[in-house]
């Protein structure tokens, strides 16, 4: 049984996320996208909003479980029995971070390993922020998300308008 932890801030999800999780439930028995309770951010969505978005999402998906975690992800890995953590790379700026934090959580769980995979070409330009940024200024963002998720947008940016 292998099992593999997609870990992120998911705020929120996006198409390109979704991508990853699809290809990553080919390779391991089991994937767990692991909600970060925090990472210095601030997020946009709540934990629990960001949880029940995913959890919508991934729901069919098989072989797939969603959860949240605090500390350190190399612990949780562990405690979870995972043999791998996944992360997605897209363009060469996500590079030198991802290389850095690989590096720090082999350093840290020497057993685990980190598995890059990358997202469809056309996704290859994504990321929350953007998704967010491009939403909150009145933008069309259907072709970036799932359809909960836009949902989940619009919900939160006319309760923050209000
Ligand atoms: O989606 P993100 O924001 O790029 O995800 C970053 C995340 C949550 C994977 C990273 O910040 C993380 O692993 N945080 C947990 C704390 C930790 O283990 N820090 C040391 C990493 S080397």
């Amino acid at each position: 049984m292998r099992t593999v932890i997609y870990p992120g801030s998911f705020d929120p999800l996006t198409n390109g996320h979704l991508d990853v999780i699809k290809r990553a439930t080919k390779l391991f028995d089991r994937v767990i996208v692991a909600v970060a309770e925090s990472n210095g951010k601030k997020p946009f969505f709540t934990l629990a909003e960001r949880k029940r978005t995913l959890a919508k999402v991934v729901k069919d998906i098989p072989n797939v479980t969603t959860t949240s975690f605090s500390g350190l992800l190399v612990d949780f890995a562990a405690k979870k029995k995972a043999c791998a953590i996944i992360r997605g790379l897209r363009v060469v700026s996500d590079f030198e971070f991802e290389f850095q934090m690989a590096l720090m959580n082999r350093r840290l769980k020497e057993r685990i390993e980190t598995v890059f995979m990358m997202p469809r070409g056309k996704y290859i330009y994504l990321s929350s922020s953007l998704v967010k940024e491009v939403a909150r200024l009145g933008g069309e963002v259907s072709a970036f998300v799932p359809d909960s998720v836009e949902q989940a947008l619009r919900k939160k940016l006319s309760a923050k308008r209000r």
